[in-house]
C-alpha cells in the first residue's frame, strides 16, 4: 500500500512567507510606576499595538494572566517589585512573553540578571522615541517568530501523528491479510478431511436404494468425525477474529492426552499419512497446557503433515510427550546449520514445562533451507501441495502461548521439531 500524505498548504509557514491570515495587533504590556512615563510610552505606541499599562509588579502580573500580552517594556527601578522581579514573574506567567528593559543607572549585575530572564532589549532612560520604538518592534518580532515556530512545531506534530495512523494503518491491513491467509491454510485441513470422508461414504453407498446396519454404523462413524471437523473448522475462524482480544487465564479444561488422542484420530485419515508408519505415544501421566485446545491441535497437525510429506518414500513419524520438571537450560541451544531455537525472547521457561517432539526419519532439512522454513510462503514443496504457511503458523501460535520451538535435522537420517509449552495442572470440575 502506498502512503498518499499531502502536506496542507500552509503546513508550515516561515518568517519569509507570513501566512495570509489578517494578523492581530500585538498587545504591549508598560510598567512604570511613574504616571507620566506610562502615558509618554501610550502615546507612542498606542497607533500600533494594543495597550495595557501597569503600575506596579502585581498589577502587571494580573493583566499578563488575563491577557495575551506579547511584549512587556519594564522600568527596572519600581517601588515595591522591581522590573527584574516582575520579568522573572511575568516569564513564569508565559515564557514566551518578550521583554524591553528601561534603566538609569543599573549596575551590571542587575543587567547581567535581566540577560539571565532573557531580556530582549535595554533602554536608557531619559529614552529617545525612534531607539524606544525600534527596540519595541524588534521585540515583537521576535514574539512573531517564536509563535510561528510554537505554532508550526504543532502542525508537524499532528502530521506526524496522522502519519503515525497511517503507519499502524497499514500494519493492520497487513496483519488482517496475513489472519484471513492463515484462516484459509487452517481450515484447509479440516476441509482435506470432511472431502476424504464424504468421498468414502459416496464409494460405500454407490447408488444403493437401501443400508444394512453395518452401512449405518459406518455413516454414522463418518459423520461424527466430519462434524468434529465442521466444529474446527468454526472453532479456526473464531480464534482467528478475535485474535486480538484472546487471552484467557482460565485454567486448561482438556488434558493433553485428550488432545494427542484427537490428533491421532484426525491423523490417521489424512491423506498425506499414505504408507508411512505412524505412532503417537500418550503421556504417562497427564497434564494440561496454557494454550488452546484447537490451537495445539494446529501445531502438532501441521508439524505432523510436514513430517508425512517429507519425503514420497515410506518413513515413520512419531510423536511422543514428556513433562519437563525444571525450566529449560537456554544455555545448552545452539544454533547451528542443523538447529534452531525459536522464541526465546518470549518463552516462559518456568517448570513444569510440556516437551513434545515430532521426529520423523526422512530427508532431513539442507542447511541453506533451515533459516528460510520459518518465513511465511517459503516451500520447497510444489504449488499445489504447499502454501508455506504452516511453519510460520505454528511459530506464531507457540509464541502467542509464551512456548518455544527447537528444530534438529539431520540430513538423510530425519528433523525432529519439539515444541515446549508452559503447562498447568487440569481444572478440577
Ligand atoms: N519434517 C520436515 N522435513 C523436511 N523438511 C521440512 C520438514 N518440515 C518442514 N520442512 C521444510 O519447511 C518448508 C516450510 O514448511 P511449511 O509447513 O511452512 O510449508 P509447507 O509445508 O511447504 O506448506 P503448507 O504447510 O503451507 O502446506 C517445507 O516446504 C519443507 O521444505
Ligand atoms: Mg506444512
Amino acid at each position: 500500500m502506498t502512503m498518499a500524505l499531502t502536506l496542507p498548504r500552509d503546513a508550515i509557514t516561515t518568517a519569509a512567507q507570513p501566512s495570509a491570515m489578517p494578523r492581530r495587533r500585538g498587545t504591549l504590556l508598560i510598567v512604570d510606576d511613574e504616571d507620566g512615563a506610562r502615558q509618554s510610552l501610550r502615546v507612542i505606541f498606542k497607533d500600533d499595538y494594543e495597550i495595557l499599562m501597569a503600575g506596579d509588579g502585581a498589577a502587571a502580573v494580573e493583566l499578563a494572566q488575563k491577557n495575551k500580552v506579547d511584549v512587556a517594556v519594564l522600568d527596572i527601578r519600581m517601588a515595591g517589585m522591581s522590573g527584574i522581579e516582575v520579568l522573572e514573574r511575568l516569564k513564569y506567567v508565559n515564557p514566551s512573553i518578550e521583554a524591553v528593559m528601561m534603566t538609569a543607572y543599573e549596575t551590571t549585575d542587575t543587567m547581567r540578571q535581566a540577560l539571565r530572564l532573557r531580556a530582549c532589549d535595554y533602554i536608557n532612560k531619559p529614552f529617545d522615541v525612534s531607539t524606544m520604538r525600534a527596540a519595541v518592534a524588534t521585540a515583537m518580532q521576535r514574539r512573531t517568530l517564536e509563535s510561528e515556530i510554537h505554532t508550526n512545531a504543532e502542525k508537524l506534530q499532528q502530521l506526524l501523528d496522522e502519519l503515525q495512523s497511517e503507519k499502524i494503518e497499514e500494519q493492520m491491513a497487513t496483519a488482517r491479510g496475513e489472519i484471513y491467509a492463515s484462516i484459509i491454510h487452517d481450515i484447509n485441513g479440516p476441509l482435506t478431511v470432511i472431502s476424504g470422508f464424504v468421498q468414502l461414504m459416496n464409494q460405500r453407498i454407490g447408488n444403493a436404494t437401501r443400508l444394512d446396519l453395518e452401512d449405518l454404523e459406518f455413516i454414522k462413524d463418518r459423520l461424527k468425525t466430519i462434524t468434529r471437523q465442521v466444529t474446527n473448522c468454526i472453532e479456526i475462524s473464531r480464534r482467528y477474529l478475535s485474535f486480538l482480544r484472546r487471552q484467557s487465564d482460565d485454567p486448561p479444561r482438556v488434558g493433553f492426552n485428550q488432545l494427542l488422542t484427537d490428533l491421532g484420530h484426525l491423523t490417521r485419515v489424512h491423506p498425506s499419512l499414505q504408507n508411512n508408519k505412524f505412532a503417537v505415544r500418550l503421556l504417562p501421566e497427564d497434564i494440561g497446557v496454557r494454550m488452546n485446545g484447537t490451537d495445539v491441535i494446529q501445531v502438532l497437525l501441521n508439524l505432523t503433515v510436514n513430517a508425512f510429506q517429507c519425503t514420497s518414500q515410506a518413513h515413520s513419524v512419531d510423536i511422543e510427550g514428556r513433562i519437563l520438571p525444571q525450566a529449560l537450560d537456554l544455555a545448552a541451544f545452539k544454533d547451528s546449520p542443523q538447529e534452531r531455537l525459536l522464541n526465546v525472547e518470549s518463552f516462559d521457561n518456568a517448570a513444569p514445562l510440556l516437551m513434545i517432539c515430532v521426529r520423523d526419519d526422512g530427508p532431513g532439512i539442507p542447511p541453506e533451507t533451515l533459516p528460510k522454513i520459518f518465513q511465511a510462503y517459503f516451500s520447497t514443496k510444489g504449488a499445489r501441495q504447499g502454501t508455506g504457511l504452516g511453519l510460520n503458523i505454528v511459530q506464531r501460535l507457540i509464541k502467542e502461548s509464551k512456548g518455544a520451538l527447537h528444530v534438529h535435522t539431520h540430513l538423510g537420517k530425519g528433523t525432529c521439531f519439539t515444541v515446549y509449552l508452559p503447562a498447568q495442572p487440569l481444572a478440577t470440575s
